[in-house]
């Protein structure tokens, strides 16, 4: 099964993805996550590629577009795969078309997570994640079980976002209505594209995409 979780910044797609890889054994590709791990790299394109996550505008289709034709590939994902944070304009939603095509793959699900941008904002000035397993948490709605240890993997060290500053924030929704919002018509009009009330709670949240994916 492939699917794609879109949604604003913060509607929550890294946090069901983690838990739809747990409960459907498909594998999560984030272009987010493969960003920054290569803008830990003292080089020149992990200072380019940093600068502009930081801003908090997109990184260019080119580099985003072969580095998930890589990824699809790979043997991890022969059960299928969750894209979260891919595509996010319509020229890489048919670059997706086109590497699935030539793969003989296909999506089964577009599911959008649905928030309004108010509750965005409470939502990524609250988030810090695990600096070893990448679990993701909130200071107030998703706190892990004990006070500075991380659920997943037992780590004491957490990090917040540089692009969870306001102003990056301002711009990450900016670019979301102009070039990612005009990618839901052109699923809609294909049959696939599912809505899911992402103001809900976690759990149903999760509920509510289990009930779509069968
Ligand atoms: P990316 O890492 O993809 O960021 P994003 O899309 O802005 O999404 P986020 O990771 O911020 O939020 P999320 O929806 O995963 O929410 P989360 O589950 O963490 O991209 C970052 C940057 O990389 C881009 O700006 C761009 O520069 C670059 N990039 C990435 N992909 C690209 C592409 N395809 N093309 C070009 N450039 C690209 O949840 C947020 C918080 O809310 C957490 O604290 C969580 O615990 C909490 N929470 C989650 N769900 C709920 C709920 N239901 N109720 C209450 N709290 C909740």
């Amino acid at each position: 099964m492939n699917i794609i979780l879109l949604g604003p910044p913060g509607s929550g797609k890294g946090t069901q993805a983690k838990r739809i890889e747990q409960t459907h054994g498909i594998i999560q590709l984030s272009t987010g996550d493969m960003l920054r791990a290569t803008t830990g790299s003292d080089t020149e394109f992990g200072r380019r590629v940093k600068a502009i996550m930081d801003s908090g505008q997109l990184v260019p289709d080119d580099i985003i577009v072969e580095m998930i034709d890589r990824r699809i590939v790979q043997p991890d994902c022969s059960r299928g795969f969750i894209l979260d944070g891919f595509p996010r304009n319509v020229a890489q939603a048919k670059a997706l078309d086109a590497m699935l095509a030539e793969h003989g793959l296909r999506l089964d699900h577009v599911i959008l997570l649905d928030v309004d941008e108010a509750v965005l904002v409470d939502r990524l000035s609250g988030r810090f994640s695990c600096n070893q397993c990448g679990a993701s948490y909130h200071d107030r709605y998703n706190r892990p079980s004990q006070h500075g240890i991380c659920d997943g993997c037992g780590s004491t060290e957490f990090t917040r976002r540089a692009d969870d500053r306001p102003d990056a924030v301002k711009a990450r929704f900016e670019v979301y209505r102009k070039q990612t919002a005009p990618i839901l018509p052109y699923y809609r009009d294909r049959g696939i594209l599912r809505r899911v009330d992402g103001m809900a709670e976690i759990d149903a949240v999760t509920h509510e995409i289990d009930r779509i994916l069968g």
